[in-house]
């Protein structure tokens, strides 16, 4: 069994066959209206979605298949304290597939830890959002034509952007790639991402605060939101949230065939004026979503096969106990009785990462 907690879980012919799936799926959508006849998908929701939520379930209906779940918190048992690990169990019981959606970083790995059905991560904490990537990249597949020799942009909140973490590792993977991470000092990318798929790799990048100053270079430019709840002071939040403001103007200094994507919602990080823009692919990528998860589901269902020539890097993992994550995002930090475990990521420097949600140990 499958399941799928970051993107890197599936390989890049896996990735490939994915959209193929879902570009057929658009063109002959009546061939695929039964294919999950009487499979429930469970949507998990314990943070606000529109998107993902809805496109899951439109995805599994339009498989024929059945949607449950909840969209908040405080419907859920979670209000009186009960576990992921518990809800997992249950859950699996009562769905064919689970698609999870948690404000602990690594709250999906518990649950698939716990659950007899695949699991897929919708959104955990400030960390990864495979399945917006799936969207991305089917997007840029779409509008580019190709995944490699692409300078990709990637500005605003790259601290707490989950969808931004797991398109840097996706895209780390393709010849040629070159990453401009435009943002404020205080939400510079994590380390946990820019280490391990930009400088371990060896690639090229570069940082800057003006997105004027490098849009002219970008032949790809993902805008994203001011991840506000994620801020710890709504002060630094008013400070910062207006940083990057997408304009015609700043439109003006792009090439004419650079692509805007967007994972959504906008608050104001785009100005509506862009829209209309051919070059703003936003609302397209938006609803490629739909198409990718209905074929994300048919796979973890067992109805695509899977890659058995390309395994996935696991190797010997190394595990301790010996260290606290002192993340208060990690699901470490709420689950009851969830043992502290912490994987050796660099064994040249003795570097350990709290296998839930990557935060270096001290
Ligand atoms: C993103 C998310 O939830 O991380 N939204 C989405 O799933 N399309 C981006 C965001 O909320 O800013």
């Amino acid at each position: 069994m499958r399941h799928l907690i970051n993107i890197l879980d599936l390989s890049v012919r896996e990735i490939d066959r994915l959209i193929e799936v879902a570009d057929d799926i658009i063109k002959h959508p009546s061939d695929y209206g039964d294919v999950c006849h009487s499979k429930i998908l469970a949507t998990l929701f314990y943070e606000p979605s529109t998107r993902t939520r809805l496109s899951f379930e439109s995805a599994m209906l339009s498989l024929g298949g059945e949607v449950l779940g909840f969209s908040e918190q405080s419907s859920s048992s979670a209000a009186k304290g009960e576990s992921v690990a518990d809800t997992a169990v249950m859950v699996s019981g009562y769905s064919d597939i689970i698609a999870m959606r948690h404000p602990k970083e690594g709250a999906p790995i518990v649950a698939a830890m716990h659950s007899s059905v695949p699991v897929i991560n919708a959104g955990d904490g400030g960390h990864y959002h495979p399945t917006q990537t799936l969207t991305d990249l089917m997007t840029i597949r779409h509008e580019m034509g190709r995944f490699d020799n692409l300078t990709v942009g990637l500005c605003g909140d790259l601290r707490f952007g989950r969808t931004v973490h797991s398109l840097i590792s996706a895209m780390s993977r393709y010849m040629g790639i070159k990453f401009v991470l435009i943002s404020p000092e205080e939400l510079r990318l994590p380390y946990f991402v820019k280490g391990k798929y930009i400088i371990d790799k060896g690639l090229e990048y570069c940082e800057s605060k003006s997105l004027e100053e490098v849009i002219g270079e970008l032949d790809i430019l993902y805008m994203t939101r001011i991840q506000k709840e994620r801020f710890v002071s709504e002060d630094e939040y008013f400070r910062l949230k207006d940083s990057y403001i997408l304009t015609p103007e700043k439109m003006a200094l792009a090439k004419s065939d650079m692509i805007v994507l967007h994972p959504l919602p906008r608050v104001n990080e785009i100005s509506v004026a862009v829209d209309d823009d051919p070059r703003a692919c936003y609302f397209r990528q938006a609803r490629n979503g739909r198409y990718i998860r209905m074929a994300l589901i048919m796979k973890l269902l067992g109805l695509i096969e899977n890659d058995i020539n390309e395994p996935q890097e696991q190797g010997e993992e190394i595990i301790t106990d010996r260290f606290t994550c002192r993340n208060s995002r990690c699901i470490t930090s709420t689950e009851q009785e969830l043992p502290q475990q912490f994987k050796l990521t660099d064994k040249e420097n003795n570097i350990w990462r709290c296998r839930y949600c990557e935060t270096r140990a001290e």
